[in-house]
């Protein structure tokens, strides 16, 4: 069996992909989710808050049964997890098996960034929030996906998502963009353990307009006019790369890092952040 998918059930690539969205309430993650319903695939998004889950399940198979003309109900689903939560993982994994069969496309795209500031003054709260949720966590949903049967159908795969802060070292996100190196690695490192029945690819976002930038994306074109392509990313740039790594298109690609960033990385990366006056973050509460 080869990762050539993965195909669904109905053998090209769209209808009946299970995928499985870490952090899909809003963001990134709703974007990507929101893109496989579209696609017809079955999609099982996690997050912390049980209303902004559910809701956003909601939201996305309404607007998947508007565009198709037609409802298949209980093919979006919410769930929640703390993306750390390994007995929560388990369920939300063995949950997306029990439904549909299968699991065929994991995308790990929770991420956090609570320290904004010289990397000496990190400290060990938030360094371990960092790697926990931003490392930790897509080794163990990668394991515990693959134990759920990732890959065991048609070939599967792992989407992990990163940033463009992971390749330019110096900007005021060294712990974070730490943490997105050694994702980079690790997504590298499972690409050949796990091959050739999954692939395991990532996507390296620059400033997508999401909650998680608004201090970035408040600078408007004083940031982004720096850029090649002279915008911010919406989430929906995003989730089209994850489709496409996701997805039959790249069925000889494994083990990439595709950087989405309208360019950003080739201008200066993240010096043009901290050229627009961002400032660390002031306080952190560490929350489950
Ligand atoms: N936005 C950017 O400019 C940018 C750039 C490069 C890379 N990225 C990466 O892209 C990914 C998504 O970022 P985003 O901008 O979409 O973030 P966001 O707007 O903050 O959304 C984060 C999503 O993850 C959920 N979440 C947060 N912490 C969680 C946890 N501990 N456990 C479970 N769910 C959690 C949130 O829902 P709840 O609050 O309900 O849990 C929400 O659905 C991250 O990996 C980030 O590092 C973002």
């Amino acid at each position: 069996m080869t990762a050539a998918g993965p195909t669904g059930a109905d053998g090209a690539g769209g209808d009946g992909r299970v995928v499985v969205v870490t952090g899909g309430s809003r963001g990134i993650g709703y974007g990507i989710a929101s893109r496989f319903a579209e696609r017809g695939a079955r999609v099982m998004l996690t997050s912390r808050k049980a209303e902004s889950v559910a809701a956003a399940a909601e939201a996305i198979a309404a607007a998947r049964t508007q565009a198709a003309g037609r409802s298949r109900p209980g093919d979006v689903v919410g769930m929640v997890a703390h993306v750390a939560d390994e007995a929560a993982a388990r369920a939300c994994l063995a949950s997306a098996v029990a439904r549909w069969g299968r699991v065929d496309v994991l995308v790990n795209n929770v991420g956090v960034n609570p320290h904004f500031g010289t990397t000496l003054d990190v400290d060990r709260a938030r360094w371990d929030k960092i790697f926990e949720v931003n490392l930790w966590a897509p080794l163990m949903w990668t394991r515990l996906a693959v134990e759920a049967g990732l890959g065991r159908a048609d070939g599967g795969a792992v989407v992990n998502v990163s940033s463009n802060l992971a390749l330019a070292p110096g900007g005021p996100s060294g712990v974070y963009g730490a943490s997105k190196a050694a994702l980079n690695y690790l997504t590298q490192q499972l690409a050949v353990e796990l091959a050739p029945t999954v692939r395991v690819n990532a996507v390296a976002p620059g400033v997508v307009d999401t909650d998680m930038a608004t201090v970035l994306v408040a600078q408007g074109d004083q940031l982004a006019g720096r850029w090649p392509l002279a915008r911010f990313g919406a989430p929906l740039d995003v989730a089209d790369a994850v489709e496409f790594l996701a997805g039959p298109q790249s069925s000889w690609l494994t083990g990439q890092i595709l950087v989405v960033d309208g360019g950003a990385r080739l201008v200066g990366g993240t010096d043009v952040i901290e050229a627009a006056g961002c400032s660390p973050k002031p306080e952190y509460s560490p929350k489950m």
